[in-house]
C-alpha cells in the first residue's frame, strides 16, 4: 500500500510557486496578492482561513484577511466584494463558506469577478470547466488532479466512483475524470443520498473518491483488492491528547480501508494541504494575468 502524501507533494509544489513569486518580484512587479472574506466565528473556517495565509505567506506571495461578524448584511457583504473586484492590489480572492443563513451564497458568489474568482465557484469559471477551457478550477478537485498526476495514477480506462455531488467536490471532480484528457478518461459514476446500495457500486471502484461528509462511512468491505482511495472528509474528533483538544479524520474508515488499497491519501495530510496548494496556484496564475494585461 502507498500512502498518497499531500504534504509532501504541497511541499514540493510550494517550491515551484515561491520560485515562480520570486521571479514576479524579481521583475519589477508587486507579489500575487490573495484575500480571503471571513464572516462570523465557524472554528473550522477559521482554521481554513489561517492556514491559507501562513501558506501564501511561505510562498512569498502577500495574504489578507477581510473579517466581519456574524450579522453582516448581504447588501454589505455585496459590497465588500464589489470593493474586491476593483482593487488593483488583490489579484484574487475567497468568501470562505458556510455563509450565515441570512446570506444568499450563490448571489455572493456570483457576484466575484470570474478573474478574481480563484476559489473556481463562478458559474463563468465552471461553465468553462465543462467545456474544457481555460478556468480557475476549484481547489479541492484540483489538488486531486494533482496528486493523481504527480503520484502517476493510471486513470484512463478506469472506473472512478465518487461519492458525493456537491458544487465544490463530487460534481466537479466527476466532469474532470471524465474529461478527454491525462488525468482523466474515466468512466465514472456519482452515488449520492439517493443512491441505493452505495456499496454495489464501491465494490466496482478502481479509483474511489469519497467526498460525502460522514465519518469512516467507507469500510473494508467496501472496496476491492487494488483500489486507489481520495478521502476528502475532515471531521474533528474531540482527543484530550492533542494540544487542539481534537484530531482530524476522514470519510473512510483508514484502519480497515488501507489494507486492501493500492494506494490511499491519509487524513490529516492527504487532500487539505492540496487544496490549499491549489488555491495558490490560481492565485499565481491571476497574478500572471493581472500582470499581462496591466504591461
Ligand atoms: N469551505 C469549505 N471549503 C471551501 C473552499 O474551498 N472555498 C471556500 N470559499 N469555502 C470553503
Amino acid at each position: 500500500m502507498k500512502l498518497l502524501s499531500g504534504k509532501e507533494l504541497a511541499a514540493t509544489i510550494k517550491l515551484e510557486i515561491a520560485k515562480e513569486a520570486a521571479e514576479i518580484i524579481d521583475s519589477g512587479a508587486k507579489a500575487p496578492h490573495l484575500a480571503a472574506v471571513l464572516v462570523g466565528e465557524d472554528p473550522a473556517s477559521q482554521t481554513y482561513v489561517a492556514s491559507k495565509e501562513k501558506n501564501s505567506r511561505e510562498v512569498g506571495m502577500m495574504s489578507s484577511i477581510y473579517r466581519y461578524k456574524e450579522d453582516i448584511s448581504e447588501r454589505e457583504l455585496l459590497e465588500v466584494v464589489d470593493f474586491l473586484n476593483v482593487d488593483e492590489e488583490i489579484d484574487g480572492f475567497i468568501v470562505q463558506l458556510p455563509l450565515p443563513k441570512h446570506i444568499d451564497e450563490q448571489k455572493v458568489i456570483e457576484r466575484i469577478l470570474p478573474s478574481k474568482d480563484i476559489d473556481g465557484f463562478h458559474p463563468v469559471n465552471l461553465g468553462r470547466m465543462m467545456l474544457g477551457l481555460p478556468a480557475f478550477l476549484p481547489a479541492t478537485p484540483m489538488g486531486i488532479m494533482t496528486m493523481l498526476e504527480r503520484y502517476d495514477i493510471e486513470t484512463a480506462g478506469k472506473h472512478c466512483v465518487v461519492l458525493g455531488r456537491s458544487h465544490i467536490v463530487g460534481t466537479p471532480i466527476s466532469v474532470l475524470l471524465s474529461r478527454k484528457a491525462n488525468p482523466g478518461n474515466c468512466t465514472v459514476t456519482v452515488c449520492h443520498s439517493f443512491t441505493q446500495d452505495i456499496a454495489s457500486y464501491t465494490r466496482e471502484a478502481d479509483i474511489l473518491i469519497v467526498a460525502m461528509g460522514k465519518q469512516h462511512f467507507v469500510k473494508g468491505d467496501m472496496v476491492k483488492k487494488g483500489v486507489v482511495v481520495i478521502d476528502v472528509g475532515m471531521h474533528r474528533v474531540p482527543d484530550e491528547t492533542k494540544k487542539s483538544g481534537f484530531r482530524l479524520t476522514g470519510d473512510v474508515d483508514f484502519e480497515e480501508v488501507s489494507k486492501k488499497c493500492s494506494s490511499i491519501t491519509p487524513v490529516p495530510g492527504g487532500v487539505g494541504p492540496m487544496t490549499i496548494v491549489s488555491l495558490l496556484q490560481n492565485t499565481l496564475k491571476a497574478a500572471k494575468r493581472s500582470r499581462e494585461v496591466g504591461k
